[in-house]
């Protein structure tokens, strides 16, 4: 807990001294010089002058709990918090804690070696990048959980704006800065016939990750190379689960749905949904309130409920 303390004097101000942080925590200056030592071990640099005392002068990009927790502002979400530095999915690893932990409960990883995405893909997850997983316990009927996937949709892109970037919703849920993924998010649940017991949202945020290593085709950016300099990952995981708290306590309200449709991406596109059922491609007319798109083909109108989504560029649509 003391490191945890002296680290929030230090991000809270520029010069702070030994002895105040010793009275104010009542501990001895020799017990916080020790707690210094400890940061400086975990990456933080910190310079010391007998006059002024310590100053931070920079962090380790690391997710570090000390840090997270002393900028954290939520009433529940991330209160009970699993850090690692490796994990083969912290989707998976969710998943085998859900049943007996509180709802609220959040796994961060540096990397993961087995990083699943939609449709059974694999997800890239190199170090720099927000790898995350909620788990969510919430009273509502199993066919609702469309309004999760919503309230996170909107909560992401508005923790994205406080970095001063625009980020939009690919139906269904991917989020994307300049047409190319800057995010993307993964619902597994957890449900008897007639009850949702869990949801374990995946989170795949690229933020300092160098997107250049990955494949053309996936047409992806991350936050880093979007603004020309990397981010501090751990005051971005507050920002993100604050805005998804608040989110998801209104999730049942129309307000959610209509932020989730004013932000999206994908309203009014000529698109292609690939699904089990077959390639459609059409006029992306309206979002239902149950996240359905409403999808014109020809001069028929049809409900898509899940699906791979591809904007086509004009010129791709033309030449249908
Ligand atoms: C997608 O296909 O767009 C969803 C990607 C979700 C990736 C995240 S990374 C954290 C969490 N753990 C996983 O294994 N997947 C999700």
């Amino acid at each position: 807990m003391a490191t945890l303390d002296i680290l929030s004097f230090l991000i809270s101000e520029e010069w702070v001294s030994g002895e105040v942080m010793a009275k104010r925590l009542a501990i001895s200056r020799a017990a916080v010089w020790k707690q210094i030592q400890t940061l400086r071990k975990r990456g933080y640099e910190i310079s010391a002058s007998t006059r002024k005392g310590y100053r931070l002068v920079k962090k380790p990009d690391l997710l570090d709990a000390d840090q997270i927790f002393s900028g954290l502002k939520t009433k529940w979400l991330g209160r009970d918090m699993h850090i690692s530095a490796k994990v083969s999915s912290t989707n998976a690893a969710a998943l085998s804690l859900a049943r007996d932990c509180q709802s609220g409960t959040v796994i961060l990883a540096e990397t993961q070696t087995q990083g699943r995405g939609r449709l059974s893909r694999p997800w890239a997850s190199p170090p720099g990048g927000i790898w995350m997983s909620l788990i969510l316990k919430p009273e509502m009927p199993l066919n609702h959980v469309y309004r999760i996937n919503m309230a996170v949709a909107v909560a992401l892109c508005k923790a994205i704006s406080s970095l001063g970037l625009e980020a939009g919703i690919k139906w269904p849920n991917d989020l994307l800065i300049r047409e190319l993924k800057i995010c993307g998010i993964l619902m597994e649940v957890g449900a008897q016939v007639d009850r949702l017991d869990y949801v374990v949202v995946g989170l795949g945020l690229n933020a300092n990750n160098d997107p250049s290593g990955f494949p053309a085709e996936w047409r992806t950016t991350s936050l880093a190379a979007e603004l020309g300099h990397d981010i501090d990952r751990c005051v971005l995981i507050c920002r993100i689960l604050e805005d998804i708290e608040a989110a998801y306590e209104k999730m049942e309200s129309k307000e959610i749905y209509e932020e989730w449709r004013s932000r999206s991406l994908t309203l009014k596109r000529q698109v292609r949904i690939t699904s089990p059922a077959g390639d459609q491609v059409g006029q992306a007319v309206d979002l239902a309130e149950d996240g359905a798109l409403l999808l014109r083909v020809g001069d028929e109108l049809k409900r898509v409920l899940a699906g791979d989504c591809i904007h086509l560029r004009p010129l791709e649509a033309e030449a249908l």
